[in-house]
């Protein structure tokens, strides 16, 4: 694995995941063998907005139980069974981080989803199918890690079929070089941070063949969430459960630097969409 991978795989790998999120089911009264799929929410979807902003994009594409799926970088799988379990698809995940890929197959496996979820390591700039495999790319709060957009963008449109979709919603520049302040809950520090602008996200899609169909900047939006998670916080303490499980004791810093760098106007979570030419 190239050593910047290697970094990043080690940046999301903690210490008995498994364990201390079954121990958090218990201290928020579900079951831990067996919880239900919407048990696992708060920890599941490792991005701005959860779960309602994995709806706010999922919401503006065709999915059915014919559309076979690849979520990039799919952390603990949660949206990878949100996709199968409300759409009906099959999707398959692929994360750099094996703790993740461990994870999210035994997620999986206790809410009884492992026959329409599979989730394999593999890199997006070294993506393990052949070409024309899915119909639907989606991606959520990963090219944050990765430097080379442009093979990030050359790999999805190579394993899409023609007509495909590629659905992304990541942290981007909004501003030219903006400053950040680590650590970030994607990076400790800025050796692993390869934050960029819109216009390189568009160049490097283009480049790789792809249409652009939709964007969306959703800044305010992550503002409103925020403010919402810190009152419930303030309110009634951190809950058991939750994606400061993912995030070591750095956690609060982590989420308190994130948000100053969107009110500052450095960088808003943006979605974009994409189709390969058919
Ligand atoms: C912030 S988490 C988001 C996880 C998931 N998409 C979600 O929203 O819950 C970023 C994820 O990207 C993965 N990742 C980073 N670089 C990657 C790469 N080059 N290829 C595949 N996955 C990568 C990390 O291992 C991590 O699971």
């Amino acid at each position: 694995m190239p050593a910047i991978e290697d970094k990043v795989s080690a940046h999301y790998t903690t210490e008995d995941l498994i364990g201390r999120i079954k121990a958090a089911l218990v201290a928020a009264g579900a079951n831990p063998l067996a919880p239900r799929p919407e048990d696992l929410k708060p920890v599941d979807e490792f991005h701005t907005g959860g779960i309602v902003a994995t709806d706010d994009l999922l919401d503006q594409l065709e999915i059915s139980s014919d559309t076979l799926v690849l979520d990039i970088g799919a952390g603990l799988g949660g949206t990878a069974r949100h996709i199968a379990r409300t759409r009906g698809a099959n999707v398959t995940g692929v994360d750099l981080t094996d703790a993740f890929v461990e994870t999210a197959q035994q997620l999986s496996k206790m809410v009884g989803m492992a026959q329409s979820t599979a989730f394999r390591r593999a890199s997006v700039l070294d993506l393990c199918f052949t070409a024309d495999s899915f119909d639907l790319a989606t991606m959520f709060h990963v090219g944050m890690n990765v430097a080379d957009k442009a093979t990030l963008m050359a790999e999805v449109h190579r394993v899409l079929e023609p007509g495909g979709v590629f659905a992304l919603f990541d942290v981007m520049a909004a501003a030219e070089d903006p400053a950040l302040a680590f650590p970030l809950p994607w990076a400790e520090s800025a050796d692993v941070s390869f934050v960029a602008t819109p216009e390189d996200y568009r160049a490097a899609a283009r480049a790789a063949g792809f249409v652009q169909v939709a964007e969306r900047a959703r800044g305010d939006f992550a503002l409103d969430y925020f403010a919402q998670v810190f009152r419930t916080i303030e309110a009634h303490g951190m809950p058991p459960l939750g994606i400061h499980l993912l995030m070591r004791d750095t956690a609060p810093q982590k989420l308190r630097n994130y948000v100053a760098a969107i009110e500052s106007g450095a960088v808003a979570p943006y979605e974009m969409i994409f189709r390969k030419a058919g």
